[in-house]
C-alpha cells in the first residue's frame, strides 16, 4: 500500500509534525484519554491462539450445517464485517459455500420480517455481536431470529446453532447465552467496538464466509509493523498531520472516494472510525463518501463547484482480479473506437486522474491510498492505517478519539418515547 500526498500543498505541514508526532507518542505510550482503549495496537502479535483455533472450528461446522449466517450487530458490531465481506465476495456469482446475511443493524420491521421468510427454507445459523450485550437494535433483531431458529430446528439444535460475541463477563447478552449454553466469543475490553474487527467481532463471521483470517491476521501484523514506525515518513501519522492542516485551513469536511464499488462498505466502515473518534467537544473533520465513477453524475457537481470546505481521500486499487478489453466495431455509432484495445480498467484509472486534476484545480486536496489489490490481507493493512491515523489526528485535535459520549443521547429520548422503565425524566 502507498500514499500519496503530492497534490496537497504542503508548504506548512512543517509546522504540523511536532504536534503530530507528540501525539503520536501520546497514542503509542498510551499516555493520553482513552487509554484504556488501545489494546487494538499490539492485537496484531498479541491474541487469544485457543479462541482463533474455536473460531476456526465454529465456521467450519456452520459451513457443514448452513448456507446463511445471520450476523445481527450495529456499528462496530457490523461495519467492518461487512467492509471485508462485500470487498472480498465476488459481485454477482459468489462461489461461497456460506452466505452473510446482517440484522440488527437497523430497526425495519419491513427488513426483519422479510428476512424471516427467506431464511424459512435456508438452512442457517445465527452469530449476535454487541459488545455491550445492550444495543437495542441487535437485541430486538435476535429476539425474533432467535425465536425462528428454534422453531426450525428445535431449541436443542437451536442452540448449537447460535453463536455469541459480547463481553467476557457482563451484558445482558452474556447472561443469555450463558443461560442458554450457546458458544460465546469474546470482544476484548480494551478495544472498542470501532476497532473491533480484528477480534472475535469480525474473525467469526469472515472465517464462516471463507473469508481467509490467517491472512487477515497478517496484513493487521504488517500494518503495525509499518504503521507504528516513529518518523514523519510514517504514512499514518503524516495523513493526520495533514488532515488536521487542511482542517485549520478550513477543510472541514473529507469526502473517501473509490473507483470500486466492492469498497463502498470499507468507506461505510471508515466513516464510523473517524465521526465517533473525533467528532465532538463542537470538533471534528465531517467524513462522508462517494463511489466513483457513479457519484460524478450526482455530487461530482458540489466537490467541483460547491463551498470550499472538502478535501478529498482516494482510494485506488492497482489490480484487478478481472477486467475487460474494448472491442473495436466496424459502424462504431456509439463513437468509442478511439478506446478500442483498451481495458475497463485503464479507463477508470483515466476517470480518476481526469477527476483528480479537475478538483485540485477546483481547490480540493487531493490524498491517494494506493492499494495493491483488494484482499483480506491488504484491506487487514488499510484498516490498521486508518486506526493508527484516527487515534494520531483525533489527539492533534485535542479530543478523546477512543470514546462516543454523543451516541447515548438519542437513545435516552428514545427510551423516553418507547417507555423503558427509569427514562421517565429524561
Ligand atoms: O464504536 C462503538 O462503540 C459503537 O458504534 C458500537 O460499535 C455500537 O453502538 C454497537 O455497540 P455494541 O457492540 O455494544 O452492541
Amino acid at each position: 500500500m502507498k500514499i500519496d500526498f503530492t497534490k496537497v500543498n504542503l508548504d506548512n505541514l512543517n509546522s504540523y509534525e511536532e504536534k503530530a508526532m507528540t501525539s503520536f507518542e501520546t497514542l503509542m505510550t498510551k499516555g493520553g484519554e482513552g487509554n484504556d482503549f488501545l489494546g487494538w495496537i499490539d492485537r496484531p502479535i498479541d491474541y487469544d491462539k485457543e479462541e482463533f483455533v474455536r473460531i476456526k472450528e465454529a465456521a467450519k461446522r456452520i459451513n457443514e450445517n448452513s448456507d446463511v449466517l445471520v450476523s445481527i450487530g450495529i456499528g462496530g458490531s457490523y461495519l467492518g464485517i461487512k467492509a471485508c465481506d462485500v470487498a472480498c465476495d465476488s459481485y454477482f456469482a459468489s462461489d461461497r459455500k456460506v452466505k452473510l446475511i446482517y440484522a440488527g443493524n437497523q430497526i425495519s420491521g419491513q427488513y426483519l420480517s422479510e428476512l424471516l421468510d427467506f431464511l424459512k427454507d435456508k438452512d442457517y445459523s445465527l452469530n449476535v455481536i454487541s459488545k455491550s450485550g445492550t444495543t437495542t437494535e441487535p437485541a430486538i433483531a435476535f429476539r425474533f431470529l432467535k425465536e425462528a431458529i428454534e422453531e426450525k430446528y428445535g431449541k436443542e439444535e437451536a442452540r448449537k446453532r447460535i453463536y455469541a460475541t459480547t463481553d467476557k463477563a457482563k451484558g445482558a447478552l452474556k447472561e443469555l447465552a450463558d443461560a442458554e449454553g450457546y458458544e460465546t466469543f469474546v470482544v476484548p475490553d480494551d478495544i472498542g467496538g470501532r476497532f473491533s474487527v480484528i477480534s472475535a467481532v469480525g474473525l467469526l463471521p469472515l472465517a464462516a464466509a471463507g473469508i481467509d483470517i490467517d491472512a487477515f491476521m497478517e496484513g493487521f501484523k504488517e500494518g503495525r509493523d509499518i504503521y507504528t514506525e516513529k518518523s514523519f515518513d510514517n504514512p499514518a501519522i503524516k495523513y493526520a498531520a495533514i488532515r488536521n492542516m487542511l482542517h485549520e485551513d478550513g477543510k472541514d469536511i473529507e469526502v473517501l472516494v473509490n473507483y470500486e464499488a466492492k469498497l463502498r462498505y470499507i468507506a461505510e466502515w471508515w466513516k464510523q472510525l473517524f465521526a465517533e473518534s473525533e467528532g465532538k467537544d463542537g470538533k471534528g473533520i465531517f467524513p462522508v463518501s462517494v463511489n466513483n465513477t457513479t457519484d460524478l453524475h450526482s455530487v461530482g457537481q458540489m466537490i467541483q463547484d460547491g463551498k470550499r470546505n472538502l478535501f478529498e481521500t482516494v482510494i485506488e486499487v492497482e489490480n484487478q482480479e478481472r477486467d475487460l478489453v474494448i472491442n473495436e466495431d466496424k459502424d462504431n455509432l456509439d463513437g468509442l473506437n478511439y478506446l478500442a484495445g483498451k481495458t475497463m480498467s485503464f479507463v477508470n484509472k483515466q476517470a480518476m486522474e481526469g477527476t483528480t486534476i479537475a478538483h485540485v484545480k477546483g481547490n480540493v486536496p487531493n490524498i491517494r491510498i494506493i492499494m495493491d489489490k483488494v484482499d483480506a490481507k491488504e484491506i487487514a493493512k488499510l484498516f490498521y492505517f486508518f486506526e493508527i491515523a484516527v487515534g494520531v489526528s483525533g489527539y492533534m485535535l485535542g479530543v478523546n478519539p477512543f470514546n462516543q459520549p454523543g451516541v447515548e443521547e438519542y437513545k435516552g429520548q428514545m427510551f423516553k418515547l418507547l417507555g423503558k422503565p427509569g427514562y421517565e425524566n429524561k
